[in-house]
């Protein structure tokens, strides 16, 4: 099994008047805390968005276990088990606690949001974390 899980090669982002990333390669290595470092607007962030299907690129492959990806919106990152954790995180406060933790990725079943479940993955989730779930928190 190779070492690198993701690949990136050749990406171009064009702005309106700008390039946010001229032919940029990037490795991503199993196992390891890879970490992307770059001055103010060097384009961290538009790869991130990119390599998570926020964002489109105008040219460049990506390879997922060799394999080439096309990443139209984060789920279909998700699908492939890549998603990002934004720098700012905010929680949505008119939401409980296992709506925000499934805010847009819902768990359904017969079409309809399948709350037991998601209530239960949370619980879990919390309890992992040593913070069990409040009482007044579950459906
Ligand atoms: N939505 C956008 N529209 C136009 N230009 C953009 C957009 N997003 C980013 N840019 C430009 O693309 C370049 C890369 O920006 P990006 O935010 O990816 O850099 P960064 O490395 O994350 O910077 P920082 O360290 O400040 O977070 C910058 O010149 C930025 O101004
Ligand atoms: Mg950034």
């Amino acid at each position: 099994m190779s070492d690198v899980i993701l690949q990136a090669n050749g990406i171009l982002k064009r702005y309106p008047g700008n390039i946010a990333l001229d032919h940029v390669d990037f490795r991503l290595h199993r196992n390891a805390v890879n970490v992307l470092i770059g001055e103010n607007g060097a384009g961290k962030s538009t790869l991130m968005r990119i390599l998570s299907g926020v964002e489109s690129c105008d040219e460049g492959t990506i390879l997922l276990d060799g394999k080439p990806i096309t990443l139209r919106s984060p789920r279909d990152a998700g699908a492939h088990g890549i998603s990002i954790v934004h720098q700012e995180l905010s929680v949505m406060p008119n939401l409980d606690i296992s709506e925000n933790i499934f805010a847009g990725r819902e768990l359904t079943r017969v079409a309809m949001v399948d709350r037991k479940t998601e209530d239960s993955q949370s619980a879990d989730a919390l309890h992992r974390l040593h913070k069990p779930m409040p009482v007044s928190a579950q459906t």
